[in-house]
């Protein structure tokens, strides 16, 4: 059986004070539990307390996005090895915000998940349709498209992926996707993923997970987890959705 695995992305929220409060409680209260893992992907500056606060806890920690490039003249942009420095396991690639905000490609995302794998972290590739994909009936046009430019920018090493699939139209807005619609993206996903050799990448929803309706998206076949937005801030919550 695959482990389920909840990550938080903190997005670009938090401060040292109120960080230090949410990550102790973190590393207090979550309990290593086989087969369970629960990540907080936190900002840049963020890393060095994630450690010092998180090391020797059963909470893993990383990154929210990484550069392509392995090092060099590339003004504002931090590469994967800095990150994995800080004891990271884990790096967001290819958010809808960063895919929609900042125009990143899937070949681009790609490039970014093969820099992670390099720097011995753990890339979580996001794909997700909008809503307006959804309601022209494009969703599997859409994330297929996602998923298979992962695919074919990291062969093989896409196995060693988490893919996250995000619906754009329940990314903060309360609205998640009920886990029927969860399930049907997930399997068109690992059916993808299984051509590829890489059937049992963790496949993680994201959009509006809370501790009241984790069990249910967590439960289905092919839900192997959540990333978490909002809900991570709050330490309590962010808990019981990963015991969920
Ligand atoms: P919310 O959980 O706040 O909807 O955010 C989801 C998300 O974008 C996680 O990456």
């Amino acid at each position: 059986m695959r482990a389920k695995l909840v990550v938080g992305n903190w997005k670009m929220n938090g401060d040292l004070a109120s960080n230090a409060r949410r990550l102790d409680a973190l590393a207090a209260g979550w309990k290593a539990k086989p087969g369970r893992e629960l990540a907080v992907c936190v900002p840049f500056p963020y890393l060095a307390q994630a450690r010092e606060r998180l090391q020797g806890s059963a909470v893993a920690w990383g990154a929210q996005d990484v550069s392509e490039h392995a090092a060099g003249a590339h003004t504002g942009e931090v590469a994967a090895a800095m990150v994995a420095e800080f004891g990271s396991r884990y790096a967001i690639v290819g958010h809808s915000e960063r895919r929609q905000a900042h125009r990143e490609s899937d070949a681009l995302v790609a490039a970014k998940a093969r820099a992670a794998l390099a720097a011995g972290l753990v890339p979580v590739v996001c794909v997700g349709e909008t809503l307006a994909e959804r309601d022209a009936g494009r969703i599997e046009e859409v994330v297929g498209a996602q998923v298979d430019a992962a695919i074919a920018g990291l062969g093989e090493a896409v196995a060693r992926c988490v893919v996250a699939y995000e619906p754009v139209w329940a990314i903060g807005t309360g609205r998640t996707a009920t886990p029927e619609q969860a399930q049907e993206v997930h399997a068109l996903l690992r059916a993808r993923l299984k051509r590829a050799g890489a059937g049992d990448v963790a496949l993680l929803y994201g959009g509006s997970v809370k501790a009241a309706n984790a069990a249910a998206l967590f439960g289905m076949a092919d839900v192997d987890g959540g990333l978490v937005g909002g809900a991570s801030l709050d330490a309590d919550e962010f808990m019981a959705i990963g015991a969920a």
